[in-house]
């Protein structure tokens, strides 16, 4: 598709005599800027922008129905439904592709592709992504799409093309003058997890069942035999591999295949790379490990395909899959399993929250026997009994958590979870408010040994006062033996007291309080945050900090002066107040500070506004030259704040290279995107 010229613009003015010229203009503009929207990350005009263009391009083409065409952006917003799908025999079979799971299986794999190429040096690999979603085949005809279907059982599949028009990255006509006669693009379609979260939000707002997850939703949204429904999913596409091709050169590796798919404007990922030998595959399957949270869609593994096609030949096919390839597969982030029990858990604010006791499944890497529930609605709103068989996921570093449960295999005997009135720790009654989601216990950390260890385990955490090596084995002994009741208590401790404990040694009862000695010199921030006060994260223990200077200016904070800081809303100046207004706690805070915990003492910001005060930042992408967390630094020491999502509150998003689902969200959302040189000005810095 080339740039309209300076003449047919001013022909194709709205209006104008012209209408073909206009339609033609129009639908260059629609395709250029869906293709940079969705396959080149660049958003290129706002979505109300792009909206106006496309319905004047309807209205054009009702009027003037001899302007249809095929490839017009308008023919994707689906047609009605229809009765089956009709079956398509695909001009070469979609292949499977085998698995290795251990650097054993890929040092066997390279070995065999020598031994198959007869070569002793190093064979050149592409290495890609292994998608999780739908293989499909995009067929265009003379540039055009014509059909799509899904691989079905690699012979035959099912003819999806009224479907795939709707995704707006799959190009309806080939960016090129002169494509081949006929080409097969094979490639995944998937859904964004943000594309997917969205989705499950609408799905539960309309009191409809929700996902499993992206490959479920990308496949029923596929699957739809009324693609009107299919056009309201958010589907993407990158290719991968070929089929048949007529009327062009084959590229000559697999790499430059998809540099020119990239070219015809058909999304391909850019996460992918070619490399030499056994030790080069590994490498990127742990980098891509390592990114995998971070990705914008899930994968299931990693793919390696020897890169010239002639090798490819060479090699050919074992029974279905062929000797070229190998997927190298993630450790799945989702199994089955049985609930055994629902238990309650007591955390240190008093939260009740429901937990799955499951038959151990291996998951995510690791082998997992409980899962978090969330609360009581979640555990109603998903309907997980005891007895049920569910699906559980583990995604990176991430808690276990319970999905979904399996109907077709609930028991007869599955039972429904109940709350229990009373804290199971120290039997308080639990109050569940009304506003609120969770259910707590009533005892308070006077009362409730579940609360207080909670609450002195956030006291040591890093993040907090980063006491090393008091975890939790250590605070639940000291607890339970009566050791110490409240976090001024730690400061108490001696040598004799540890030693007497169970596994504690005399060298790292020292450790420990070594480490409670090096923890009492602090910051105000560390120190605030460290009390636990409800709704005072890091951040906000930061601003506090930031504002007042001192600790005893916190403490006589009206709420009224509480709200002057940057982003306290009326629930945290409440509970801050409420939190010093306690004489418990003032009394725990001298008791802190007569055990020798101690802080630079500053003096208030709060008249001394900086450039970037009350501002909400997003950061995504790699930037040019600042790292995250450099970046972050830079706009919280000017007052900003950086959050990890990108939601109406968000002032700016700082994008980089490769940055993925919240450029997409920013500029849904109208969000001003910054480069760094952007952040910079903002910075007031050269
Ligand atoms: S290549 C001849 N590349 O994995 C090789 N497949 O088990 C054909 N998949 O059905 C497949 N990402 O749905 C290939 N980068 C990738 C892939 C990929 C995901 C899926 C595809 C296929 C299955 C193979």
């Amino acid at each position: 598709m080339s740039e309209p010229d300076l003449f047919s613009l001013v022909q194709a003015e709205p209006g104008s005599a012209a209408p073909a010229k206009r339609a033609a203009w129009l639908r260059a503009e629609l395709n250029r800027h869906n293709h940079a929207y969705y396959v080149l990350d660049q958003p290129t005009i706002p979505d109300a922008e792009y909206d106006a263009l496309f319905r004047e391009l309807q209205v054009l083409e009702q009027d003037h129905p001899e302007l249809a065409s095929a490839d017009s952006p308008t023919r994707r917003v689906g047609a009605p439904p229809l009765p089956q799908f009709e079956t398509v025999t695909h001009a070469v079979p979609m292949l499977s592709i085998n698995n290795g799971f251990s650097d054993e299986d890929i040092i066997a794999f390279d070995r065999r592709v020598r031994d198959g190429l007869k070569t002793t040096d190093e064979v050149e690999y592409a290495a890609e992504l292994k998608f999780d979603g739908l293989a499909i085949n995009l067929r265009y005809e003379d540039g055009l799409l014509v059909r799509a279907a899904t691989r079905g059982d690699g012979a035959t599949g099912e003819d999806v093309t009224t479907n795939i028009r709707t995704v707006r990255s799959i190009p309806l006509r080939l960016l090129t003058d002169n494509p081949p006669r006929v080409i097969d693009v094979r490639g995944e379609v998937l859904m964004f997890k943000a594309d997917f979260a969205r989705l499950n939000a609408r799905q539960r707002e309309a009191g409809q069942r929700e996902f499993v997850n992206p490959r479920n939703a990308a496949a029923g949204s596929l699957r739809q035999l009324d693609s009107r429904i299919t056009s309201q999913r958010s589907l993407r596409f990158f290719a991968y591999g070929i089929g048949f091709l007529e009327g062009a050169e084959m590229p000559p590796t697999h790499a430059a295949l998809l540099d020119w798919y990239a070219q015809l404007g058909v999304p391909v990922c850019s996460e992918r790379a070619v490399l030499t030998g056994a030790q080069g595959l590994l490498a990127f399957y742990r980098d891509i490990g390592q990114r995998r949270p971070g990705l914008p869609y899930d994968i299931d593994g990693v793919v390696y395909k020897v890169n010239r096609l002639e090798e490819q030949q060479k090699l050919g096919f074992v029974s279905r899959a062929p000797r070229f390839a190998l997927a190298h597969k993630f450790p799945a982030e989702e199994a089955t399993t049985v609930v055994q029990d629902i238990v309650v858990q007591v955390g240190r604010t008093g939260a009740i929250t429901p937990v799955a006791r499951l038959a151990p499944v291996f998951v995510g890497g690791v082998t997992v026997t409980n899962a978090t529930l969330h609360n009581e609605d979640e555990v109603r709103r998903k309907d997980i009994r005891i007895g049920d068989t569910v699906i559980v996921r583990r995604a990176g570093d991430v808690i276990p958590e319970v999905v979904a449960h399996v109907p077709e295999r609930r028991p007869a005997d599955a039972r429904e979870f109940q709350m229990p009135v009373n804290c199971p720790v120290c039997g308080s009654p639990i109050v569940r408010l009304e506003d609120e989601a969770v259910a707590r216990c009533s005892g308070g950390w006077i009362k409730c040994g579940a609360q207080r260890k909670g609450g002195l385990l956030h006291f040591v955490s890093r993040r907090a006062m980063d006491v090393e090596g008091l975890g939790d084995q250590l605070v639940e002994q000291l607890v339970d033996k009566h050791v110490i009741t409240t976090a001024a208590d730690l400061y108490k401790l001696g040598l004799s007291a540890l030693v007497e404990l169970e596994r504690m040694a005399q060298k790292s009862a020292q450790n420990v309080l070594d480490a409670l000695e090096k923890s009492k010199s602090t910051t105000l921030a560390r120190f605030i945050y460290a009390l636990g006060i409800r709704h005072v994260g890091e951040s906000t223990a930061k601003e506090l900090a930031r504002h007042f200077g001192r600790l005893d200016e916190v403490i006589q904070a009206s709420e009224e002066r509480l709200l002057e800081v940057a982003d306290i809303g009326p629930v945290v100046a409440r509970s801050v107040r409420s939190f010093f207004a306690d004489p418990l706690n003032i009394e725990l805070v001298e008791q802190l500070r007569a055990a020798g915990v101690h802080w630079p003492e500053g003096e208030s910001h709060a008249a001394v506004p900086k450039p970037l005060q009350g501002k909400v930042f997003v950061l995504t992408g790699t930037l040019p030259t600042l790292t995250r967390d450099e970046a972050a630094a830079l706009i919280e020491a000017a007052g900003g704040k950086v959050s990890g999502s990108v939601s109406k509150k968000t002032s700016y998003v700082v994008a980089g290279e490769e940055a993925g689902s919240k450029l997409a969200k920013a500029q849904e959302l109208g969000v001003t995107v910054l480069d760094e040189d952007g952040l910079n000005q903002l910075l007031g810095e050269e």
